[in-house]
């Protein structure tokens, strides 16, 4: 089968398309053809050595994936051949076949296009555990979601609104703003033109948000920890704009909370709150309360172009790569 390979950590510019072995799956694994695999900023991240897990080379990047199990490991109860699934994956998503866990992979809606399937679990879930377990977000209350209109931003700003929580979008452009707006966010904020602190406290009346989705960190995170108001959680979920330093005294003064959010760990830790998070989420897409928005589907041999979308800032929503097209 053909595969992305990644020989060294760097620059995703050191991927390479090869021809390789098909792998076998395990105890509790599948073999799954793969149709799409989402695009995540994190995939940058593992290539260059940076990522919580550093795979043996060589491996292929890619923590999501969708496709038609082709084969199923001992021990597998949940899935057959010839089923249609997506799921989390450990990594190796970008290529023509790969190994999920079972206990990570989750039956596609019906309804359920595989490109849209193959970008759905680690943003949607990784948006819901966040905000429904670590956040608690209650409806009526508001939530800012930073980086609103990326991968993970965008699905937050969904799963706000259908939590019942005002969203403000915050992002730095007013085309990503635009997309959020149609995602369901009530307000917006530019945080290149604008001053983050005082948009919010404006927008609230002075009281601050309730919680805040941070994907970004960076220098955007002081202003976005001084928006949140009396009891305010923020949820530490990335750092694509570096890691940020928390003053203890800045939580104290308004029993504030800083929240780490990881998917990674839900498995091992929460698997019961991952299967409710998934539940919940297929619910509202047959419900279509969440509409997956994928504005680019590359070819295999286009994966580094996929990536690069991410880090440069130019993608919206999710980037999909499709070992079977030809590209749209
Ligand atoms: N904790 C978890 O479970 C979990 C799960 C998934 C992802 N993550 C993390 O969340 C972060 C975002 O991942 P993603 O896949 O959603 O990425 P993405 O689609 O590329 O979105 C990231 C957003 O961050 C903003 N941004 C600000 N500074 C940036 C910079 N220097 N480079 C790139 N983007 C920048 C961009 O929006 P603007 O241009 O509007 O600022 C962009 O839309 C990553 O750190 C990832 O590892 C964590």
């Amino acid at each position: 089968m053909r595969a992305v390979i990644c020989r060294a950590w760097g620059d995703v510019e050191g991927l390479t398309l090869e021809d390789v072995e098909a792998p076998e799956p395990g105890p509790g694994q599948l073999l799954i053809d793969v149709k799409a695999t989402g695009i995540n900023y994190a995939d940058a991240i593992m290539v260059a050595g940076k990522y919580q897990t550093r795979p043996e080379f060589p491996f292929s990047p890619g923590l999501e994936t969708a496709g038609v199990v082709a084969q199923c490991g001992s021990g597998v109860t949940r899935f057959s051949p010839g089923d249609r699934v997506m799921a989390i994956l450990k990594y190796g998503g970008l290529a023509e076949q790969a190994i999920a866990d079972e206990v990570e992979t989750f039956a596609i809606p019906r309804r359920m296009p595989f490109d849209e399937a193959g970008a759905f679990p680690v943003v949607y879930i990784s948006s819901h555990v966040a905000i429904r377990w670590e956040g608690r977000l209650e409806a009526g209350e508001t939530l800012l979601v930073l980086g609103a209109a990326g991968g993970v931003g965008l699905t937050a700003v969904e799963i706000g609104r259908a939590m019942g929580a005002r969203v403000i979008a915050a992002a730095s452009t007013a085309e990503k703003l635009g997309v959020a707006r149609e995602h369901g966010a009530d307000a917006v904020v530019n945080y290149a033109t604008e001053k983050l602190t005082d948009r919010v406290m404006e927008l609230t009346d002075g009281q601050g948000a309730d919680v805040c989705f941070d994907p970004v960190g960076g220098e955007l995170f002081d202003a976005a920890l001084s928006s949140l108001g009396w009891g305010g959680r923020m949820l530490l979920v990335g750092f694509v704009g570096g890691v940020p330093q928390i003053p203890a005294n800045r939580l104290l003064v308004k029993n504030r909370s800083a929240l780490g959010s990881s998917l990674r760990y839900y498995r091992w830790h929460q698997p019961d709150k991952l299967r409710r998070s998934v539940d919940e989420l297929v619910g509202w897409y047959d419900a279509g309360t969440l509409r997956p928005l994928v504005t680019h589907r590359l070819p295999l041999e286009e994966s580094v172009a996929a990536i690069r979308l991410l880090m440069d800032r130019k993608a919206f929503g999710k980037v999909v790569v499709v070992p079977g097209a030809g590209g749209a």
